[in-house]
């Protein structure tokens, strides 16, 4: 599948801020809005590891303080030859707020790239359907 290069540009433009002094292993989120608006974020680091935050995490909550409610499609990107595959936490912040078939590009600083929707990575999930008869 094509990357699109506009998320692969705006993830590379914040990669070098993400926080990584524990890890040494950076990543960018960019994610795009119902409109087509992107958001960008990095994970942040800190020396109470659990407090970590992703990536992910950052770019859907700046999607969601701009006033949006959809993410329409995904772009994670790391410099190392391995892809990152989206942690479990980000799998679910992510099913929140897409539809089965959201695409997940994968992506590191080489070229190499891989896509998934959101039902690939996270299949059987628990999700707001659960709670609609609650
Ligand atoms: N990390 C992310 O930012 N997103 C993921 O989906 C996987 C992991 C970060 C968290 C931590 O700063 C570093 O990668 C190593 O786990």
């Amino acid at each position: 599948m094509k990357i699109p290069q506009d998320m692969l540009a705006s993830a590379k433009a914040v990669l070098p801020h993400a926080y990584a002094p524990y890890s040494h292993y950076q990543v960018a989120a960019c994610v795009k809005s119902e409109s087509g608006q992107l958001f960008v974020g990095c994970n942040v680091e800190n020396a109470s590891y659990s407090m970590t935050l992703c990536a992910e995490s950052g770019a859907i909550s700046a999607l969601f303080a701009a006033g949006f409610k959809r993410v329409t499609e995904t772009l994670i990107l790391v410099s190392s030859k391995k892809l990152c595959a989206p942690c479990g936490a980000c799998r679910q912040r992510l099913l929140e707020c897409a539809n089965p078939a959201m695409i997940i590009h994968l992506c590191n600083t080489d070229g190499a790239h891989a896509s998934h929707t959101i039902n690939e990575l996270i299949p059987i999930a628990f999700g707001p359907q659960h709670l609609e008869q609650a």
